[in-house]
């Protein structure tokens, strides 16, 4: 007695083998090489915080403390962390005992330098190509084309400064921002 065949939209094994390795082939290739940006874009970082934010770290990679930092910094200064994306983020000391409501990306725009801030200046100098931003980190001298990009700074309940995306429109130049 015959058995019952095969269903025939049902790939025989070699045709399933190929078909997955070509899944597999493209997978550990340049498509997910092109799309991990993309994909990347879309998951919210999840280190913690709130809001698809982060915790700012400080040079020792510990959580920073909103306290702690404002007790250790002077008014003005601009701070570095590791924020969004582990991006180097200047948190800014606004007055005594005072966050900035926001975070600038320490990345110049015009060829990636981390951009240093220049404290008898005023100014986040970069030493790359002579870009200059002020001190809200809006740019004031090429070539850099565009201003360095914001975060929102908030404290969370446990007191520790969390970083999230600034997709709002840009306070310095009321456009849309560039990098969201
Ligand atoms: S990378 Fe900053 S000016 Fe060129």
């Amino acid at each position: 007695m015959a058995q019952l065949s095969e269903t025939p939209d049902v790939p025989d094994l070699g045709r399933r083998q190929f078909m997955n390795l070509l899944l597999l082939g493209a997978a550990g290739g340049t498509v997910v090489g092109a799309l991990y940006p993309i994909v990347k874009y879309f998951i919210p970082p999840s280190s913690g915080g709130s809001g698809g934010g982060v915790i700012a770290k400080d040079a020792l990679g510990n959580d920073v403390v909103a306290s702690e930092f404002l007790a250790s910094h002077n008014v003005g200064e601009r701070v570095l962390t590791q924020g969004l994306k582990g991006d180097p983020t200047y948190l800014v000391v606004e007055s005594a005992g005072e966050l900035g409501n926001y975070g600038l990306n320490a990345v110049c725009t015009h060829l990636g330098c981390v951009v240093p801030w220049n404290a008898s200046e005023n100014k986040f100098m970069c030493p790359c190509h002579g870009s200059q931003y002020n001190s809200e980190g809006k740019v004031v001298r090429g070539p850099a084309p565009l201003s360095l990009a914001l975060a929102h700074a908030d404290v969370t309940d446990n007191g520790k400064v969390s970083l999230s995306p600034w997709t709002e429109t840009d306070f310095r130049t009321g456009d849309a921002p560039w990098w969201a």
